[in-house]
């Protein structure tokens, strides 16, 4: 069983894949108001440009597979992508990350198609705001989204929030609450700079262990085991249905759990969220390279894996949030979120 391992021992089985840099939306932490200059149609990787990497990768061992954006759905005929990624030997699980916009048109439809699961991306319940954080989003599209996605068995559904002082974080106990009697999964993301917006401050901020001091304030949180989660850490309020999540991209050493590579719409791999470094796949593919080239490039993409980003070196979390600030902006400053996918 061919299974891809890096430098530091880690096995890297699952792959996400940004499958389109346009978006629907125009979140405050993640775009400039008049949203970012696209791709051309010509510049992403096609469907089946896409469907050749993936299979190579699954013949590596990667079995995970994750559609991300901009926003997924808002490419033509999504489906068509579904249903040949999951007919795939070797790939286990398909799941995309969607803002819920065109859940509730789509989600019978993607589900049939054979996607597993959704993420959704909700950084507020109360639609004014929710307008506001997205710059025009209408929340009740997206709760009636989620409504159809539950119906179609997408299921766990995870929430994904990004909480923002003074924006949102008077909101995050409500959403914890949301676990104790629905099955979702809501998890809880630092917010981390964006190469494209100015947005991010340690004003901004808020840590993972103040957003779990503040959850605890309603229940304690046990640690829930799950088997490999990469870098979320899972806690089930007590007697809770659902499940609470933390990303801590910036305060928590998560790099040791990181399982993945991601793609670009436009066709690089990228080893790292937060290095520079790309390796293009798609100029090789258009020029013609057989299998084992395409083999070769994923093979040396994972190779080129950080150990991690050094934040775990400083001092002091002020430090640490200050250093790895101009850290990652550095890094993310030729992308933003949109354009890597998450
Ligand atoms: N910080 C944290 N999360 C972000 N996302 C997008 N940009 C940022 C950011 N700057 C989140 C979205 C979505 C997921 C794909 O990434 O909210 O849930
Ligand atoms: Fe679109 Fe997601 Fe960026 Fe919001 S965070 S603008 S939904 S890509």
């Amino acid at each position: 069983m061919n299974s891809l391992k890096d430098n530091f021992l880690r096995v890297i089985d699952y792959l996400r894949l940004s499958i389109t840099d346009r978006c629907n939306l125009r979140c405050i932490y993640c775009m400039p108001p008049d949203g970012i200059f696209p791709s051309s149609h010509k510049e992403i990787l096609s469907y089946e440009e896409i469907i050749r990497i993936v299979r190579i990768a699954a013949g590596l061992g990667v079995k995970k597979v994750r559609l991300t954006g901009g926003e997924p759905l808002s490419r033509k005929n999504v489906t068509f992508l579904i249903s040949s990624i999951k007919k795939m030997k070797g790939i286990e699980d398909l799941s995309m990350t969607t803002n819920g916009v065109l859940l509730e048109k789509y989600a019978g439809e993607i589900a049939d198609a054979g996607l597993d699961r959704v993420n959704v991306s909700i950084d507020s319940f109360d639609p004014a705001r929710y307008r506001d954080i997205t710059r025009g989003g209408d929340l009740d599209i997206v709760l009636r989204g989620l409504e159809a996605a539950e119906k179609a068995g997408l299921k766990p559904i995870k929430i994904n929030m990004v909480p923002i002082k003074g924006i949102n974080d008077d909101e995050i106990i409500d959403f914890a609450r949301l676990t104790l009697f629905t099955e979702y999964h809501v998890r809880f993301i630092e917010c981390m700079p964006s190469g494209s917006v100015d947005f991010w401050n340690t004003e901004r901020y808020i840590t993972t262990d103040k957003i779990k001091k503040m959850i605890e304030t309603i229940a304690p949180l046990e640690p829930v085991r799950a088997r490999k989660n990469g870098p979320s850490k899972y806690y089930r309020l007590k007697d809770a249905k659902g499940i609470v999540g933390f990303i801590s991209a910036l305060t928590h050493h998560f790099c040791e759990d990181c399982n993945r590579i991601r793609i670009t719409a436009d066709g690089k791999i990228r080893p790292c969220l937060f290095s520079e470094t790309e390796i293009d796949l798609k100029t090789p593919m258009r020029s013609g390279v057989d299998d084992s080239e395409i083999e070769r490039l994923l093979k040396l993409s994972v190779e080129l894996k950080p150990k991690g980003h050094n934040l775990n070196e400083l001092p002091s979390e002020v430090q640490k949030i200050t250093s790895c600030s101009s850290l990652i902006a550095q890094h993310s400053k030729k992308r933003p979120m949109s354009k890597i996918g998450g």
